[in-house]
């Protein structure tokens, strides 16, 4: 049986992860695909730092080392931020691999043009893992846009965020006590300010935006705001009236074909389709021309929920090639 050679780039919670589930899934992914998968070589930046146990696997703060492996068809991608990222993704894709990202700053910014590059290579870029985590919104709407138009996205995109207001209204805790409890229970990160401010949500919007409508606004022109200043007597006042504070990201489509774009906190009643979705959860609400107003539910982050995105993406690049090969 053939083997694909793989790289990850990125060792921390979800390139772990994809190691994991890679490790756990090796028969059934080999019996569906008909092809076994090799990791041969892990980059990082810190060659000092202890780590879990990776048999036979090169660890390498070089990523030339990783470029120089002969015959590499898949990178997985679980680093953090556009540089050195966009650059490394690049050079994979002109090598020839398939590429699988995580990380939303790069790609909210390089994904149209890490696609255009792709294609003329002949490669695929999977990025399912880059918006909500494990929710399978980038294929379902890749799915959906097969016949329908969507006119509008809502989206609750950052778990941490819905997790304070959730804990604001349910525990009347104030910001600061829920947003610790947030850390508390590794929701929130030390230095929270992506997740509450809206840039966390803001980019998964963009890429959203990339694939819906084949473009963004410009990035200056949409107002982002975040949870920071609302109060418990806001979150409570509201609750007594039926009313929910939601972080909202949204997009909307005009007539003349500009694009609307804000995130930042919303009231919003029980007919609202983000209304119900409580604590870390995710949700996106897709307005489409044929099918009404779809909505999609689930876990936005974490090392297994992210990860088993990108083996997902993994699994339909290759079988996609499988199908290829068998069609000829
Ligand atoms: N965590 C989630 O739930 C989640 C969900 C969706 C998307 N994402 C995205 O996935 C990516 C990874 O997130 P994470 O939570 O796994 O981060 P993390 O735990 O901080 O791990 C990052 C890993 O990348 C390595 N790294 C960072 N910069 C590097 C560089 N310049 N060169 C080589 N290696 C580098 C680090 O190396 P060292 O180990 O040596 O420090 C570490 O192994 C991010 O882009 C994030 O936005 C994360």
């Amino acid at each position: 049986m053939a083997t694909i050679q793989a790289a990850i780039l990125g060792f921390g919670t979800v390139g772990q992860g994809i190691y994991q589930i890679l490790n756990e899934k090796k028969d059934q992914l080999k019996e569906s695909l008909g092809l076994d998968i090799d990791i041969k070589a892990i980059l990082i930046r810190d060659k000092t730092k202890s780590r879990m146990a990776a048999p036979d696997v090169l660890f390498t703060d070089n990523f030339d080392e990783i470029e120089a492996i002969p015959d590499l068809q898949i990178v997985f991608e679980a680093i953090v931020g556009e540089d050195p990222a966009y650059d490394y993704l690049c050079k994979a894709i002109q090598k020839g691999c398939h590429v699988i990202t995580a990380n939303k700053v790069m790609f909210s910014k390089h994904g149209l043009e890490l696609q255009e590059l792709a294609n003329r290579q002949g490669v695929h870029v999977g990025y399912e893992a880059t918006t909500a985590g494990g929710v399978p919104i980038i294929s379902t709407l890749k799915n959906i846009l097969l016949v329908n138009q969507v006119q509008r996205i809502q989206g609750i995109l950052n778990g941490t965020s819905n997790y304070i207001l959730t804990q604001m209204r349910v525990q009347e805790s104030s910001f600061q006590d829920a947003l610790e409890e947030a850390k508390l229970l590794g929701y929130a990160e030390a230095d929270p300010f992506n997740d509450i401010s809206g840039q966390d949500a803001f980019r998964k919007l963009m890429i959203l935006s990339n694939l819906a409508f084949g473009k963004q606004p410009k990035w200056d022109d949409v107002s982002i705001e975040g949870i920071g200043d609302i109060t418990l007597e806001q979150v409570l006042g509201a609750a007594r009236e039926g009313l929910r504070f939601r972080h909202v990201a949204e997009i909307v489509e005009k007539v003349d074909g500009s694009l609307h774009a804000s995130v930042g906190p919303r009231l919003v009643g029980p007919e609202h389709p983000l209304y119900a979705i409580e604590g870390v959860n995710n949700a996106i609400a897709l307005e489409t021309d044929y099918m009404g107003t779809l909505t999609l539910v689930g876990p936005g982050a974490g090392k297994l929920p992210t990860a088993s995105a990108m083996v997902k993406d993994y699994a339909e690049i290759i079988g996609k090639r499988t199908q290829i090969l068998v069609t000829i």
